[in-house]
This record gives C-alpha cells, structure tokens and sequence, in this order.
C-alpha cells in the first residue's frame, strides 16, 4: 500500500496565518501537523508516500525532506490548483500506480493513528473504506447516510453529501480514505460541484452508484479536522494532555513549573510560573510571566512580563508586558506584542488582511 497526503488547498478559514505559509506546518504541540500524518501512515506499515503540494510547496519541501528522518519515501505531487480532493487523487495516478493507497488530510489529526484501519483495509480488501465519526455540526462536513445493518452492526453506505443543509445523519467524513485503482474511473467520471471542486463525496458516491464495495468504519477515538482557530487549539490542547514531564531547558530557583511541563533544550524560565500542560520551545525565554495550560510556545520566542493561556505561539515571536491576559490565541512566526512606551495612550497596530484581534 501507498500513502497520499494532501497538503495543498487555500486555507481560508486560517487567514492571515495562511496568506504566508501552510496551515498543515502550523505547530501543535510544537509540532507540524503534517508531522503527525506521516507518522500516522508510517506506523500503519507503509513507507512511500506521496504528498500532494500546491503555491506552498517550497515550505513544505524544507520542512518535511525526502522522509530519512521517519523511514519513509516521500515524493511531491504538484497540484495546479486547489481543484478539490478528488482532483488532487486525479493529479496523483502517476505515483499511485493501481497500488490500494490512504489518502490522509494533511490538516487532519486522529490520536489513535489508523494502523487497525489500515489492517482492517488489507484484510477485507474492499474498493474503499471510509472513516466517519459522529459530530454535533454534522452540516460543516460531508455526511453519510447509512442503511440500517443488523443489530449492532454498521450499515452500508447508501449516499454520501458534502456540507449539506439537511444533514440526514451526524455521521461525518473523517479525513481519511482508502481506495483500490477503481477511485481513479470514479475521479474521471465526475464533474464538478457548484464551487467548482472535483469533490471526494462525489467520487465515492459514484463507487456507490457504479455497486463497488465501499465500507464505513464509524471511529469513536477523537479526531480533528484543524482548518479553523478553535479547531488547532482544541488539537494542541488535546496532544500536550499526552506529553510527559520533561525539562531539559533551565529554571531558575524563583519559579515554579507543575504538571505536564516540557522544557527544551536550551530554553529558559526565569521568575515564572509554567501551568501545564503546557510546552516552551528550544531557545525561547520565559521571564517575569505566566504561562498557563494548553499553551504551546515555540522555539526562540521571548515572553516577559505577561500572561499567556490556551494558545499557541509560533517561532521568533516578542511579547512584552501586555497587561491583560492573551488567551485563546494563535500568533504566527516573528510577531511582537508589546505595551507602548509612546503618548498618547492608544492602540498601535500593524495586522495583515484577515486579522482577528479581541481588545480589553
Ligand atoms: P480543505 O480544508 O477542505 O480546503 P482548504 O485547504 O482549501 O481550506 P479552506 O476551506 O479553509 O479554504 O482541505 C483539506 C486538506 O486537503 C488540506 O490539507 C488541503 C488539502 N487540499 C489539497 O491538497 N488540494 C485541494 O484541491 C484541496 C481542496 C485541499
């Protein structure tokens, strides 16, 4: 079996954060979120992958490399443009050459991996099988409508919308797939859909129509689709949950650390008090401040004399003195937040297009 990331697409529920890199190599837990897929689909048994990348493909280049670092072979697939996912299976034959593959969205994080996924795949050998998982805003996702399986079991997958209006279930498209090389006549037979993308469902529910075997497999462990800012806190909150305690950066007598704490190397934490679960990055600097759980701070970035909650700090940031508590916040790379030493009192800013701020 192979493996297809799809790391492309517009990322316009994260702007301004998207308007200059990828959301899939925003760090949760200091860690890319592509980072986690990869890892996912090696341990499931599977050691080429191909990743689909569109205008953000140099980035994920450098971040991501030929694959040495986990075991596996990565090859890149240009994708013109963000045609939808079934476009980007479309763009990606060459590679998967009619082997069965997992396709996995490069946004998308499952704690419990996919590897009895992935087994549950090779052993039934179906044309597809696809994840769902129940959700309270079943109209935000595609859903699918199963017919009624005998007691206890799932039902089979009779059809398959994407964000519909009237969502027929609460069972959502979890972003990950697999497929045999018939998805590649499913991928060519359909048109597009009313925003102009080559959709997945519509794939699928050709299969469907055309009686492959498609087989639904409902997950009950947490997943998470990251394209929005309440999504990618939820996710880093629910990864550094699963950190253990590990400081390897220095802290200084006057401060206080408790519970799952990670402190890299070369980081320092000076007359602060570290709330975990919470991680400081390697080469950042903690002084005067309050670092609260489910905060992810990234490698060299100063915090001095604030308070920071539930968010996530990228690299190369300054913030200073801010009188109020951030929360809730996700700051990309070399930002600075500082109180203003100029008169009159006012609110200096400088945002990019699509920037959110929340003031006191
Ligand atoms: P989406 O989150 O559905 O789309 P998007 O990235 O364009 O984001 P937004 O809706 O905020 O504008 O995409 C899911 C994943 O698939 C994500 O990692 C991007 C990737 N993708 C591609 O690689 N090619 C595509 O044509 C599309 C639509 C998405």
């Amino acid at each position: 079996m192979k493996g297809l990331i799809l790391s492309g697409g517009k990322g316009t529920r994260l702007r301004p954060i998207t308007h200059t890199g990828a959301k899939q190599l925003v760090p949760v837990a200091n860690k890319p979120i592509l980072f986690y897929g990869i890892e996912a689909i090696r341990d499931a048994g599977i050691e080429q992958i191909g990743i689909v990348v569109g205008d953000t493909h140099r980035e994920i280049r450098e971040a991501v490399g030929d694959g040495s670092r986990w075991g596996v072979k990565i090859t890149y697939i240009e994708q013109e443009a963000p045609l939808g996912l079934a476009h980007a299976v479309m763009v990606s034959e060459d590679f998967l050459r009619e082997e069965p593959f997992v396709m996995y969205l490069g946004d998308n994080l499952i704690i419990d991996g996919i590897s009895s996924l992935v087994d549950e795949f090779r052993n039934d050998q179906p044309n597809s099988q696809i994840l769902l998982a129940r959700v309270p805003n079943p109209g935000q996702f595609g859903v699918a409508e199963l017919s009624g399986g005998a007691k206890g079991e799932v039902g089979k997958v009779v059809k398959l919308e994407e964000k519909p209006k009237k969502p027929k279930s609460d069972l959502a498209l979890v972003g990950v797939y697999m497929f045999d090389k018939n998805v590649f006549n499913a991928v060519k037979a359909i048109k597009p859909s009313n925003r102009g993308e080559l959709e997945i469902t519509d794939a699928i529910q050709w299969l469907i129509d055309q009686d492959y075997m498609v087989n639904p497999h409902i997950i009950n462990g947490w997943w998470k689709d990251t394209g929005k800012l309440e999504d990618i806190l939820e996710a880093n909150r629910m990864i550094l949950d699963t950190l253990e305690m590990r400081v390897e950066g220095k802290v200084d007598k006057d401060s206080r650390i408790d519970f799952k704490v990670v402190i890299e190397p070369g980081a320092e934490v000076v007359r602060s008090n570290i709330r975990g679960p919470a991680i400081i990055g390697k080469d950042s600097r903690i002084i005067d401040s309050y670092i609260g759980p489910f905060t992810s701070v990234n490698c060299n970035t100063e915090i001095r004399a604030s308070e920071i909650e539930h968010s996530i700090i990228m690299e190369n940031c300054r913030i200073t003195d801010v009188g109020a508590r951030i929360e809730g916040s996700l700051i990309g790379r070399d930002v600075e937040v500082s109180k203003s030493e100029f008169k009159p009192r006012a609110y200096r800013l400088m945002l990019g297009d699509n920037s959110r701020i929340g003031i006191i």
